[in-house]
């Protein structure tokens, strides 16, 4: 049978709730479409920084590098900072297995209100650049509680790296609309937006996709406007940040949403997770939402070169969706724990 070795690290929060109902979803797949998989159980994050100073073991990266593929929850507590537990942990793996591309579809689920008024069907992918721009260790803080305190940060934008996420946009774009935004602000920010749409009209240009550049603040209103307007979106990593929670919210709750990290050359380990974060609001309460976390387990499977499993998964949680269970945030009532159970049992009556 096909064998996949995936390492799972829950993190924290909601993280380690919805992580498992995806291995318990891609379990119950593996049974019925002949694959196992190797789970290699990963405690790293908070607790483990609470306990050892650091958020995963000094060689934890290594032991990450002879996976198939990376499923993780998130990772986040409010007692230590962000750019602590960040920086610890997620960033690195994103960035050492140059996970250059950060796919975060978007689509209309049945059964789920999107918050707008429009009911015109939202189905688009953010392509967000995954290991340079904003996020940036070139930078730092001066006269740290004193007069005159001031902090710096760089923002890095390479050809290479430009040149290689519009690439990977525009090959998706022509395999979809063969239309591609650029999401860009080259009127304020004068060194590196105009860099970027440059190099992505390039780019654009050579693969012969229709490209659209659109201001990040008009885009933002777009999306709310007309958000079937908007097909593929390439974004630098801050402005595909904030552009993914915006279309998931969009789509009716950030819970749905998707992300894989990829790194297209197939060199490291791809890293699956949903968009969304520790949520330390509603932790421990059992009532996230494992839509997203269940998605990206399929791309995962998809990678993994598991389609039909994939597939299989995506239509079981909409079915369960469509009948009408959901979690709270999408104004349902049920659990984690629930809405899981109901999409192995759609798995099981092999959902249409
Ligand atoms: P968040 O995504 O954790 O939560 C934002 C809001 O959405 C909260 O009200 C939360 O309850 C809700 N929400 C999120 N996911 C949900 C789900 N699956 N079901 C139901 N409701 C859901 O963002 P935040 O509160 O800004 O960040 C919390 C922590 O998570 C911070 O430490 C942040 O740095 C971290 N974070 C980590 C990742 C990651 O690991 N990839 C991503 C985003 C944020
Ligand atoms: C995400 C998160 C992370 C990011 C944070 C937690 C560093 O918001 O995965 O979307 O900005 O990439
Ligand atoms: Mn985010």
């Amino acid at each position: 049978a096909r064998r996949h070795v995936v390492d799972v690290v829950p993190g924290d929060g909601i993280g380690t709730e919805v992580v498992p109902a995806a291995v318990r979803c891609v379990d119950h797949l593996a049974a019925s479409f002949g694959f196992t998989v190797e789970w290699r159980e990963r405690a790293w994050g908070c607790d483990h920084h609470r306990a050892h100073g650091r958020m995963m073991p000094v060689d934890g990266l290594e032991q990450l590098a002879s996976a198939d593929a990376i499923l993780l929850g998130a990772v986040g507590a409010p007692d230590i900072p962000d750019d602590v537990t960040l920086w610890g942990l997620l960033i690195p793996i994103r960035r050492e297995f140059v996970q250059y591309v950060n796919l975060r579809p978007v689509r209309s689920l049945p059964g789920i209100r999107s918050p707008l008024r429009s009911e015109a069907p939202i189905d688009l992918v953010v392509v967000r650049e995954n290991v340079e721009g904003e996020y940036s260790e070139v930078g730092g803080r001066v006269n740290r509680g004193r007069p005159g305190e001031f902090a710096v940060q760089e923002a890095v934008f390479t050809r290479t790296g430009v040149e290689r996420i519009a690439r990977f946009a525009a090959d998706l774009a022509r395999r979809r609309s063969g239309r591609l935004i650029s999401a860009t602000k080259s009127n304020g920010i004068i060194h590196t937006m105009p860099f970027w749409d440059e190099v992505v009209a390039e780019v654009a240009g050579a693969s012969g996709v229709r490209l659209e550049k659109v201001l990040i603040d008009a885009l933002a209103a777009r999306l709310v406007l007309r958000p079937e307007s908007v097909d593929v979106i390439v974004a630098s990593n801050l402005f595909g940040d904030i552009l993914s929670d915006l279309a998931g919210a969009l789509a009716g709750s950030i819970g749905v949403a998707p992300s894989a990290n990829l790194d297209p050359t197939k060199t490291y380990p791809s890293m699956f997770e949903p968009v969304h974060g520790s949520a330390p609001d509603i932790a421990g309460m059992g009532i996230a939402n494992p839509v997203g976390a269940l998605w990206a387990a399929a791309m995962m499977l998809d990678h993994l070169g598991e389609p039909a499993a994939a597939a299989r998964l995506v239509s079981a949680f909409e079915h369960v969706l469509r009948a009408g269970t959901a979690t709270r945030d999408l104004g349902g009532t049920a659990s984690t724990e629930e809405f899981t159970t109901a999409v192995v049992q759609a798995l099981d009556e092999g959902a249409p």
